[in-house]
């Protein structure tokens, strides 16, 4: 049986890389993907998930739009990390497709509803409209079969402030609503929870772009390198490649503007993996809860490892895995996806396949 999937994304580059990444395994049914604020502004997150869709030729997936503002405090977005649209350099072509006439909320709690028991939660945004949904649908812990949040910091610094990740700093109250949400779910749906201390071990490199561009038989093969000259763009002929290439080049850009090498941290696409193969995964409970009052401190992620706080663990942090594999595993699905895309496909004769 396909695995029935709701995405709650704020699509950004890794975000789109998430949401081909389950496109493209075939046990994976995506059932409908909320649109959140937090990279770009909500708007512009369903118009992103919207046109990917249109252009991998995917299926008429619902896409609902979320909450402009986080629940308690501003909407901060951040295109200086993902482009102007939230896609980095790419354009994507407008998307004929429509935004659904329902919220985002009602997304999630219809979904569970017609699903009890089967429908797995990705949350690769703020959670705000999660939080919104619970609101709603106290249940939604146990009418989940599985959650899987791309969010906090733990054992490790932050990328948004000294202490905090991006997800939970868009929206902390939204975060805080949704980890008590937990604190009473049983052990099994625990939600895991994949932060910067596992996903900033997630390096894309030039070179695992190279390779998917390989795989999908796509031309010419490019290496993306920091010394191409300013507004270098991808001439691929396979559009997911093309514009693949063109986001992430932006994202290897703005890591390589902090001092983090060119290369791309790519959190949500590990998280959409682990969603659907939590065995990539190795995982420790804990009791995770959200700093709403600290002046230096706020919005950061506190993880209570040895029960101090006598207080059940609500949450299952992620705490190795084996990013070679994950690769692996990326590079061969979208790889494979995008190949059988190519409009009157010659690709299949152009280059041999590689396990995967
Ligand atoms: C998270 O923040 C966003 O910018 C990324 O899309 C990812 O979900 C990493 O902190
Ligand atoms: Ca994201």
């Amino acid at each position: 049986m396909r695995q029935r999937i709701i995405m709650d994304v704020d699509t950004g580059v890794d975000d789109s890389l998430a949401l081909l990444y389950l496109l493209a395994s075939p046990e994976a049914e995506i059932t409908g993907i909320a649109a959140t604020a937090g990279n770009v502004p909500a708007a512009q997150v369903a118009i992103n998930n919207l046109a990917w869709l249109e252009l991998a030729g995917a299926p008429d997936i619902e896409v609902a739009l979320g909450a402009v503002e986080p629940l308690e405090v501003p909407l901060r977005t951040t295109e200086d990390t993902h482009g102007p649209q939230g896609v980095g350099y790419a354009e994507l072509p407008a998307p004929t497709r429509q935004i659904s006439a329902r919220s985002a909320a009602d997304l999630w709690v219809a979904s569970a509803r017609e699903h009890p028991g089967e429908l797995i939660g990705l949350c690769t945004g703020p959670l705000t409209n999660l939080a919104l949904a619970l609101r709603a649908e106290p249940e939604l812990p146990r009418l989940l079969r599985r959650l899987v949040i791309m969010g906090g910091a733990f054992n490790h610094p932050g990328n948004t402030t000294p202490t905090n990740e991006w997800n939970i700093h868009v929206d902390p109250e939204a975060a805080k609503i949704v980890f008590d949400a937990f604190s009473a779910a049983p052990a099994d749906r625990r939600p895991i929870v994949c932060a910067l201390d596992i996903t900033e071990t997630i390096e894309m490199r030039p070179a695992h772009l190279t390779r998917l561009a390989e795989r999908a038989g796509s031309l010419p093969i490019e290496t993306v390198s920091p010394d191409d000259p300013p507004g270098a763009r991808s001439a691929a002929d396979n559009p997911i490649i093309r514009h693949v290439t063109d986001a992430v080049r932006f994202y290897f850009d703005f890591h390589q503007a902090y001092d983090l090498g060119y290369l791309a941290h790519m959190h949500d696409p590990f998280a959409a993996a682990v969603a659907l193969d939590p065995a990539l995964a190795c995982t420790r409970p804990a009791t995770v809860d959200v700093e709403l009052a600290g002046t230096l401190t706020r919005a950061t992620t506190v993880a209570d490892w040895a029960g101090m706080w006598g207080r059940p663990p609500n949450a299952d942090i992620v705490v190795a895995t084996d990013p070679d594999r994950f690769f692996d595993r990326l590079i061969a699905r979208i790889g494979d996806f995008a190949r059988a895309r190519i409009p009157g496909d010659s690709a299949p004769d152009r280059v041999a396949a590689e396990p995967g």
